[in-house]
């Protein structure tokens, strides 16, 4: 089957000794149905010649920026449009470098500033600069940005050392690309709801009770489940991230207002990611005017909050429902717990008092737990990343339904 019919995949090659091996990822691309055009960087022609790539995309292969001032017809934003699909193989250091910091000093690096398209790099060095610290905060930044990188292989370098740094085989890369086009848009058609953030509970006018929620998570989860073609609606407590597009924002305060919105929208969507930090409890009596500084002790009274997903979890037909648990000791007694009280399908453990891990930061550690008492345990990684995750594993649930 030619699962790449139609599809416009740019391919961008700089100078590593790799470069000669994305020749035949160019050519199973070919054969898989796709329409390539590969940009190469000035070192990647010292490796392999344009002309080997031009016979096997049957496409120009552009190098200059600057060609013919009578045919100039900008074509780093012609390549950035044609592509559906961005894939730079290998990536060096140097272009990971510069691509981080949004330098364009060549046609390729230009071309990646103006395309809009999803990207995935495949760095490929020797292991000391792929362990540098300056390459592993470049692949961090880029990360965060939402470009996947594909994990450098083990084994022998050019160099003659053995270590970590080779590009993937051409058939694994190729994979990746078609598992990318199968699982696009896949999401599109359903409904996802998403909270995020930490609920403030007022005290009087002028101040009130929070937690530490940024809501980084959920808005992460919110834009994967966008990526994937889902219509998503973000209800959100205290953030000040910037808003995702594309989507519905709602913004709210306290729990009970949370509860409100969520409530409103829950028939008609397929799952929900509450992701956001609901306060367990509330100040009973909030104060209408501001409490003024007078005795020595003040005392608030709290109610309970009500439990927001241990409602939807009753009141639940079709959808799906993942929650979080963020603890600081018995994690995955905790989350068991309450992935059996609140009716879950799945839920995201982590430990907040790991460092990387829960508030404010843009990394995580976390694991699933699904029903069944399967867990998945995943290492630090972008809450970007994170969050891809989870939606896959809503896609896993989702497909199993239909089928
Ligand atoms: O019970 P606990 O607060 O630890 O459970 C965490 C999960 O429940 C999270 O997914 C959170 O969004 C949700 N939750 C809720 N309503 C509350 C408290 C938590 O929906 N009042």
């Amino acid at each position: 089957m030619k699962n790449l019919e139609n599809k416009n995949i740019l391919i961008g090659v700089t100078g590593g000794i790799a470069a000669y091996k994305v020749v035949e990822v160019a050519s199973r691309l070919k054969k898989l149905g796709a329409n390539v055009k590969v940009v190469m960087t000035k070192s990647a022609t010292e490796f392999v010649s344009p002309r080997t790539f031009q016979e096997i995309t049957k496409n120009a292969v552009y190098v200059e920026m600057f060609g013919d001032a009578a045919n100039f017809n900008v074509a780093h934003i012609s390549l950035a449009d044609f592509a559906d699909l961005v894939l730079v193989a290998p990536a060096t250091a140097n272009f990971l470098a510069k691509s981080a910091h949004g330098i364009a000093d060549d046609l390729l690096t230009t071309t990646i500033l103006a395309a809009t398209a999803p990207k995935i790099f495949v760095p490929s060095m020797n292991t000391n600069m792929l362990e540098n610290p300056a390459t592993q905060d470049n692949i961090k930044i880029l990360k965060q940005r939402g470009i996947k990188i594909l994990e450098p292989a083990d084994g022998e370098l050019a160099c003659g050392i053995v270590g970590k740094g080779r590009l993937p085989e051409p058939e694994n890369i190729c994979a990746e690309i078609v598992k990318f086009f199968s699982t696009e848009k896949i999401l599109s058609g359903k409904k996802i709801l998403v909270t995020a953030g930490g609920t403030l509970e007022p005290i009087d006018p002028v101040r009130y009770i929070g937690n530490r929620s940024s809501g980084k998570m959920g808005f992460e989860i919110a834009k994967a489940a966008e990526n994937f073609g889902a219509e998503v609606i973000l209800i959100a407590a205290n953030t000040h991230l910037e808003l995702p597009k594309n989507l519905k924002f709602v913004k709210v305060e306290s729990a009970v207002e949370m509860r409100e919105k969520v409530l409103s929208e829950f028939v008609s969507v397929d799952a929900v990611i509450m992701s956001a930090a609901v306060a367990d409890y509330r100040v009973k009596n909030v104060s209408s005017q501001k409490i003024k500084k007078s005795e020595e002790n003040l005392t608030l009274e709290l109610v309970k909050n009500p439990d927001i997903l241990k409602e939807l979890g009753k009141l639940k037909t079709k959808q799906i429902l993942v929650g979080f648990a963020a603890e600081t000791e018995n994690l995955f007694e905790y989350a068991e717990k309450k992935l059996a009280e609140k009716n879950l399908n799945f839920i995201v453990a982590n430990n907040v008092s790991v460092e990387g891990a829960g508030f404010g930061v843009d990394t995580n550690i976390a694991s699933i737990i699904s029903r069944g008492g399967e867990v998945e345990n995943f290492p630090l990684m972008s809450k970007a990343e994170l969050a891809e995750k989870i939606i896959f594993k809503l896609i896993e649930i989702l497909q199993g339904e239909k089928s």
